[in-house]
C-alpha cells in the first residue's frame, strides 16, 4: 500500500550537511507543532521544545555536545542553523518514550517540508551537566529535566545517499 505519509517516511533520511541559510520561523514552528501532536503516556503532553536559532546558543550546545562525544573540535550539528532541544521533566515515567515520539514526528514533518533533519544524541549528558543546567535556568526551566534529543534542522546542502537502507526479516508474523 502507499500514500503520501508512507512515501514521506520512506524518503526521510538523516541529513549531515546543511546550507548556512536559516530556515523560516514558520517552518520551524510547523515542525515543532508536529512534535507536539505526538501521543504521550496518559496524555500528559510533558514534552518541551526549546527552539534555538540564536547562533551563540546553538554554538554553546554544539560545544557541549562535542565534549560529551569526545570530539571537542567537531560540530556535531553538522552546520545546521536550527536546533530544537527536546526535554521532559525527569520524574515523568514515560519521558524517553514521549520525547522520542515527538522527535520522530518532527523529523518526518521536516522531510515533508523539504528540510533536512537529524537526531543528535547526548542531550541527557548535556542537561545533567552544570553548564547544561545553567542553560535550562536561563530558559526559565527549574528542576530536573531529562534531555531526550536535539532535532537539528536546516536546508540540505546535498541529497543524502540512497540505497538499501532497511533490513528485511524484521516482521515476525504470529497470526
Ligand atoms: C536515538 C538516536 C540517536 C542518534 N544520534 C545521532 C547522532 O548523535 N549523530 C548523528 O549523526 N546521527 C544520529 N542519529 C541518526 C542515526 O544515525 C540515523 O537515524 C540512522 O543511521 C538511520 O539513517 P536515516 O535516519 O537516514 O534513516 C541518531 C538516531 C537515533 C534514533
Amino acid at each position: 500500500m502507499d500514500n503520501a505519509v508512507l512515501q514521506n517516511m520512506r524518503q526521510r533520511r538523516s541529513c549531515r550537511a546543511y546550507q548556512d541559510r536559516q530556515i523560516s520561523l514558520e517552518e520551524m514552528e510547523t515542525v515543532i507543532e508536529a512534535g507536539a501532536w505526538a501521543p504521550s503516556g496518559m496524555g500528559r503532553q510533558p514534552v518541551l521544545f526549546v527552539a534555538v536559532q540564536d547562533k551563540a546558543t546553538r554554538d554553546t550546545l554544539s560545544r557541549l555536545n562535542a565534549h560529551f562525544l569526545g570530539k571537542p573540535d567537531m560540530d556535531p550539528f553538522y552546520g545546521a542553523p536550527t536546533v530544537v532541544v527536546v526535554l521532559v521533566k525527569a520524574d515523568i515515567p514515560t519521558a524517553v518514550e514521549d520525547g522520542s515520539l515527538a522527535m520522530g514526528n518532527m523529523m518526518n514533518a521536516a522531510a515533508s517540508l523539504g528540510l533536512g533533519s537529524c537526531w543528535i544524541h547526548r542531550a541527557r549528558e548535556v542537561f545533567e551537566s552544570e553548564e547544561g543546567k545553567r542553560l535550562l535556568a536561563s530558559w526559565g526551566l527549574e528542576g530536573e529535566y531529562r534531555g531526550i534529543g536535539h532535532c537539528i534542522l536546516g536546508y540540505p546542502a546535498e541529497q543524502p545517499a540512497e540505497g538499501a537502507l532497511r533490513k528485511d526479516g524484521r516482521l515476525l508474523e504470529v497470526l
